[in-house]
C-alpha cells in the first residue's frame, strides 16, 4: 500500500496492490507493508530500453547484479539489454542462457533484444521471447560490426515479416581513427547520421515498426521516421565539458559542440524516448591513448535524476519525463503500463525536492566512474517495483527480477 502519493493529476490518493498490480486507487485499504509517499513526487518506474548489462567474460565492467541495482537506484525499474554481448545473442539457445542469467542476478524488471546480423535466426529468439532486434548496427560500434545496405534491407524483410520491432544505431563512418573528442565529432558527424537515418528508413518496408537509437543532433532527429530515442549524455555533455583527448567522454555517436547539444532539446516535444545507451567500460580499459579506447559511458543510474533537476530548474514539464522514460516506452515495447490505474504496473520511485549534484563514488554500477560527475541531479530515495520496496535511500532492499518477453513469445 502506497498512502499519500500525489498523482500527476495533483489529487492526493493512496494506492493498494497485489500481485504486483494497481488493485485501487482512492481511500486507505488494510496492507501488510505501507509506504508513506508525503513529500514526495511518485513518478511511475522507468523503462530504460537501451542498456548493456554486459556480464559473462565483460562482468569485469558490469553485470546483472550491479547493473539493475544501478538502475533501481536511478529509478528505472525495466532494463532492456542490448545483444552485443560476447558472444552476441544470435539463436534461441542464447537468449534463453541470457534470460537465466539476467533471472538469477537481476534485481528488477528486464527484457532482452536479439542480434541483427545475416546469419541469427531470428525467427528462433522471435519465439524464445527476443523483445526486439537490436540495437542493428548499420555503423560499427564497441562489439559490434557496421552492416551494408543489402544486407540491412534482407534483415528488415525478415524482421517485418516476424511483426518486429528494429532498433537501429544509425551513423555514417570516415577519415582514420581518432585522436581526439573533436576528431571523433568529425569522424561521426552530425551530417552523416542525419544522412544515415534517411537512408536506413529508406531501406525498411512500407508500415515496418522502426525505432532509431540515441539520435544526437535536432536535424537526425528530425530526419527520423519511426520512433526517436535520444540520451541524457547527448542532452547534458558536449566535448567542450572534456580534455580534447578525454577517453572517458568518447562514446558512438560522439558528444557534440555545444551549440549542437542545446539544438537538440529544441526537439524536445518530437523526441519519444529518453534511453541511457548505459555502455560500461572501466577505467583501465579507457586509460589508454585515445585512438584506441572503447567506446561507450554509463548512464543507466543519472537518467532519471538529471532529467528531474531539468524539471526543478523549469526547462522540461514532469509529464514529459514521464512520458519519454516510462509510458513511451513500454507502449513501443508492449510492456505493462506502470501507473495510477487499476491494472498498471505498480512500479514506482519517490523524488524529494532536493537538487544534488552527481557524485560517482555513490553510485552502483561496477565501472565506478561517470561523465556526469558535478552536475546537478535529483535521485530517488525510495523505488518500489511490483509492489514492494526494492531501494531505499542508498541501499537495495529486495531482488524483483521479472522478464518481459516480447510478443512473439511462445512458452515451450
Ligand atoms: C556501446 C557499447 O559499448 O556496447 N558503445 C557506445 O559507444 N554506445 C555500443 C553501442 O551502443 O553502440
Amino acid at each position: 500500500m502506497l498512502r499519500n502519493v500525489t498523482l500527476p493529476t495533483g489529487r492526493r490518493a493512496d494506492i493498494a496492490v497485489a500481485d504486483g498490480l494497481v488493485r485501487h486507487v482512492g481511500a486507505a485499504v488494510r496492507a501488510d507493508e505501507t509506504i508513506d509517499c508525503t513529500g514526495y513526487t511518485c513518478l511511475p518506474g522507468a523503462v530504460d530500453m537501451h542498456v548493456h548489462m554486459r556480464g559473462g567474460v565483460q562482468a569485469g565492467k558490469e553485470d546483472w547484479r550491479t547493473g539493475t541495482t544501478s538502475a533501481v537506484a536511478g529509478g528505472v525499474t525495466v532494463v532492456v539489454d542490448q545483444p552485443n554481448t560476447v558472444p552476441p545473442i544470435t539463436t534461441p539457445e542464447l537468449l534463453r542462457a541470457r534470460v537465466r542469467e539476467a533471472e538469477e542476478r537481476a534485481v528488477c524488471g528486464f527484457a532482452v533484444n536479439a542480434a541483427v546480423v545475416p546469419d541469427a535466426d531470428l525467427a528462433g529468439m522471435c519465439r524464445a521471447g527476443a523483445m526486439a532486434f537490436g540495437e542493428t548496427f548499420a555503423a560499427p560500434s564497441s562489439y559490434g560490426e557496421g552492416l551494408d545496405a543489402e544486407t540491412l534491407r534482407g534483415l528488415f524483410d525478415r524482421i517485418h515479416a516476424l511483426e518486429g520491432l528494429v532498433t537501429i544505431h544509425a551513423e555514417e563512418v570516415s577519415g582514420p581513427a581518432p585522436a581526439t573528442l573533436a576528431d571523433h565529432d568529425r569522424a561521426r558527424s552530425g551530417a552523416g547520421e542525419a544522412r544515415a537515418v534517411q537512408k536506413i528508413a529508406g531501406l525498411a518496408p512500407a508500415g515496418m515498426q522502426l525505432h532509431f537509437c540515441h539520435l544526437s543532433t535536432a536535424a537526425s532527429v528530425r530526419a527520423a521516421r519511426g520512433t526517436v530515442e535520444v540520451t541524457p549524455h547527448h542532452l547534458f555533455l558536449s566535448h567542450d565539458n572534456f580534455d580534447p583527448d578525454d577517453t572517458r567522454a568518447r562514446v558512438n555517436p560522439p558528444l557534440r559542440d555545444e551549440k549542437t547539444r542545446r539544438d537538440l532539446w529544441s526537439c524536445w516535444d518530437r523526441i519519444d524516448v529518453v534511453a541511457s545507451d548505459h555502455a560500461p567500460h572501466t577505467v583501465p580499459e579507457k586509460s589508454v591513448p585515445f585512438e584506441t579506447a572503447p567506446s561507450g559511458i554509463p548512464g543507466v543510474e543519472t537518467m532519471v535524476p538529471l532529467l528531474m533537476a531539468a524539471v526543478q530548474s523549469g526547462r522540461i514539464t514532469l509529464a514529459s519525463v514521464i512520458e519519454k522514460t516510462s509510458w513511451k516506452p513500454a507502449a513501443i515495447l508492449g510492456i505493462p503500463h506502470a501507473g495510477f490505474e487499476p491494472g498498471d504496473r505498480a512500479d514506482y520511485a519517490l523524488y524529494p525536492d532536493e537538487i544534488t549534484r552527481i557524485d560517482a563514488s555513490r553510485l552502483h554500477t561496477k565501472c565506478g566512474w561517470s561523465p556526469f560527475e558535478g552536475l546537478e541531479a535529483v535521485f530517488p530515495e525510495e523505488v518500489i517495483v511490483g509492489g514492494t520496496r526494492a531501494y531505499a535511500h542508498g541501499d537495495l532492499r529486495e531482488e524483483r527480477p521479472v522478464w518481459y518477453p516480447g510478443r512473439g513469445y511462445l512458452p515451450l
